[in-house]
């Protein structure tokens, strides 16, 4: 009993704040359903792809040279109209034969490939890179904050390698869902120094007695602990749930995987 009472005001607190998270953005936020295919489509998907696809590609997806469907490794496809086209066209000249299928089938077989073959999997909907750079650049006002390829400022994440190191799954709710998707380290901070100087800006490292931080100026600074006043972390994401249409973010997912490195 003693150990219940004890623990209810540190509950009470982490109630009331999910409640305001939630309360305070009804308008933007989107249903991730939207963006996914349905697990009864990748359990459609995957038995047509036990039946039509397996023959050649494997029961893993990786038998034809230069194809694995599984972890998403194609010569040519990128978006999942990509896909579509492959299935319903066939590909090498005729090595691949075409498919006619019903939608919810090919809607299937592309979720079952996005979902990596896991019945179980999230299975993100991948839109076109072209139009996905045209948003990121301008509607969906990505570029405003962050660095792709030696172009735009510092304050936020350089996005120039992103695909190659965050799932679709991952991509998809830094932008629907920011606040659940921060990392620890990338928090905001805002730290006022021994000499009444007062920076804004987002925390890069920390160890027990120094911090590194990009300041609003994205300047890169190494503070000493010792030499700080003030030193508060948000746990509020610097970024709102974007706006975009559930096409669009898809559009947008389609070009950041494009960003492998230089
Ligand atoms: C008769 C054998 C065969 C069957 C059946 C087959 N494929 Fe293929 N598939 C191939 C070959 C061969 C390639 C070409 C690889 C290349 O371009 O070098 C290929 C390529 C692909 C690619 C990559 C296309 C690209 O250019 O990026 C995808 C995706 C694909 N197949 C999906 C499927 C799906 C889904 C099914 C079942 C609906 C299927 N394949 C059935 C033989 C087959
Ligand atoms: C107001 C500035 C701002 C805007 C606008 C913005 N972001 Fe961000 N974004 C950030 C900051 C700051 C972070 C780092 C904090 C975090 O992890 O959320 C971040 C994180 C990310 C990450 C995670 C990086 C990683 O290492 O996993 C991705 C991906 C991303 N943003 C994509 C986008 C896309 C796509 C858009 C446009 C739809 C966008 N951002 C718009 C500021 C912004």
């Amino acid at each position: 009993m003693k150990n219940l009472i004890r623990k209810v005001p540190h509950l009470l607190p982490v109630a009331l704040l999910a409640l305001t998270l939630i309360g305070s953005q009804p308008a933007l936020a989107q249903e991730a359903g939207d963006h996914q295919y349905t697990s009864e489509a990748i359990e459609t998907g995957s038995r047509l792809y036990a039946q039509q696809c397996a023959l050649c590609h494997g029961p893993q997806g990786d038998v034809v040279d230069g194809v694995n469907l599984r972890i998403g490794q194609f010569p040519t496809v990128q978006s999942d109209d990509d896909l579509r086209q492959v299935v319903t066209q066939g590909a090498a000249e005729g090595r691949m034969p075409a498919f006619s299928l019903r939608a919810e089938e090919l809607d299937g077989v592309i979720a079952f490939i996005r979902a990596g073959f896991d019945p179980d999997g999230v299975a993100v909907k991948i839109g076109d890179p072209v139009r996905g750079k045209a948003l990121f650049d301008g509607e969906g006002q990505c570029a405003d904050c962050h660095r792709v390829r030696g172009v735009g400022p510092r304050t936020a994440p350089d996005l120039s390698n992103i695909g190659s190191i965050r799932t679709p799954a991952a991509l998809q709710r830094n932008m629907l869902d920011p606040a659940a998707a921060l990392f620890p380290i990338n928090r905001p901070v805002r730290i006022v120094t021994r000499n009444e100087e007062t920076i804004v800006g987002r925390r890069l490292n920390e160890d027990t007695y120094t911090v590194q931080i990009v300041d609003s100026n994205e300047r890169l600074r190494s503070l000493k602990k010792s030499d700080l006043v003030t030193y508060e972390i948000s746990n509020e994401p610097s970024k709102q749930p974007t706006t975009l249409s559930s096409d669009e973010v898809a559009d947008v997912i389609g070009y950041l995987l494009t960003l492998r490195g230089l």
